[in-house]
């Protein structure tokens, strides 16, 4: 029964920021990511044994709130096979955990795959995106390589709410490097900030509606692999996702002097004439978008900024991968 999957974090250049109500975790709107090589988690699910705990991480139990969610999240996959035993998951993570680098995307993935496939489940990989889905939100993006769609849906059900392989995302060498201002875990999770700006930031509406317009032209970019203009898309978004929270009541607030000092260095870079672009989610950290030539040099560069504790560099990646037990998809 026991079984093991890796997926990838991945990082929107169209975001996730808001949701619909409900149990399902449905976004209130679309969003277009890249899923990155390196930033890698694991996943092992098997049956709980009596009095241990369901959601070990790096030899640890987490507790808590994290420990509450993976619980239901198992009880979720559970269901999909009435009589299989209670499940427990034990978790590796190769990377800065709830700093807004998308540990949840790809541990959840890993988790859906590794669970799906310990309990002799087939479903196909769209199906493993709408059931990631409800792990975090962003870990529907993660089921798939490179550049990835994840559909906002409209019907109640979230049956056609599931992420894709974006049409000409292939063959782009696309690659990020993720300059970390801080490590350990951040001020707000992005599921609380999400709720709150949405129900106190007077920008949030403006954010819902300039969605489509963005999803459509970052598409249209991939589509030409126009760096340039996916760049700029993702640059706007990303201001605008943040904009609804600088505006929310209270504040929320997740720029240091650090994110700031990297996001001028990569204005400079692109003055110099080097492609990149940046973007930020529910953390300090900042990542450049870029081509795989350029990644070292960026990289270099920006681990000179003050305030920057380390600089990965992330190559687009692979979907959901097994290690141990049969891929549940078809
Ligand atoms: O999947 P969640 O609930 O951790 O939300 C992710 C939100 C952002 O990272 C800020 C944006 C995104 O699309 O990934």
């Amino acid at each position: 029964m026991p079984a093991t999957a890796c997926a990838r974090a991945n990082v929107a250049l169209v975001k996730y920021w808001g949701k619909r109500p409900g149990p399902l975790n449905l976004p209130a709107v679309g969003s277009l990511s890249l899923t990155l090589a390196g930033l890698e988690a694991t996943a092992s699910v098997g049956p709980r044994a009596a009095g241990a705990p369901a959601f070990m991480s790096a030899g640890q139990a987490v507790e808590g709130t994290a420990a509450r969610r993976m619980e239901a999240f198992l009880e979720r996959l559970r269901e999909f096979a009435p009589g299989a035993p209670p499940l427990a998951v034990e978790v590796g993570i190769g990377f800065p955990v709830g700093a807004g680098l998308a540990s949840s995307a790809a541990i959840f993935c890993a988790t859906a795959a590794a669970g799906l496939s310990a309990l002799g489940l087939s479903r196909d990989r769209r199906e493993l995106s709408r059931l990631a889905r409800q792990g975090s939100g962003s870990a529907a993006r993660s089921v798939f390589g490179g550049l990835v769609e994840w559909h906002r849906g409209r019907r109640p059900d979230g049956e056609d709410s599931f992420a894709e392989p974006l049409a000409g995302g292939d063959n782009w060498p696309l690659a990020m490097a993720v300059a970390v201002i801080e490590h350990g875990p951040k001020a707000i999770p992005s599921r609380d900030a999400m709720e709150h700006v949405a129900q106190t930031s007077p920008f949030f509406e403006a954010w819902i509606a300039g969605q489509d317009a963005d999803l459509a032209a970052a598409r249209q970019a991939v589509g030409a692999h126009d760096l340039t203009a996916l760049g700029t898309i993702a640059e706007q978004n990303c201001l605008r996702m943040h904009a609804t929270c600088f505006a929310a009541r209270p504040p929320v607030m997740y720029w240091r002097p650090g994110s700031l000092a990297v996001i001028d260095e990569i204005r400079r870079l692109r003055a110099e004439g080097v492609a990149a672009w940046f973007t930020m989610d529910a953390g300090p950290q900042v990542k450049a978008l870029c081509l795989e030539n350029d990644l070292e040099v960026i990289a270099t560069r920006l681990a000179t900024v003050p305030g920057v504790q380390a600089v990965l560099r992330a190559r687009s990646g692979a979907g959901v991968e097994m290690i141990e037990g049969a891929p549940p998809w078809s």
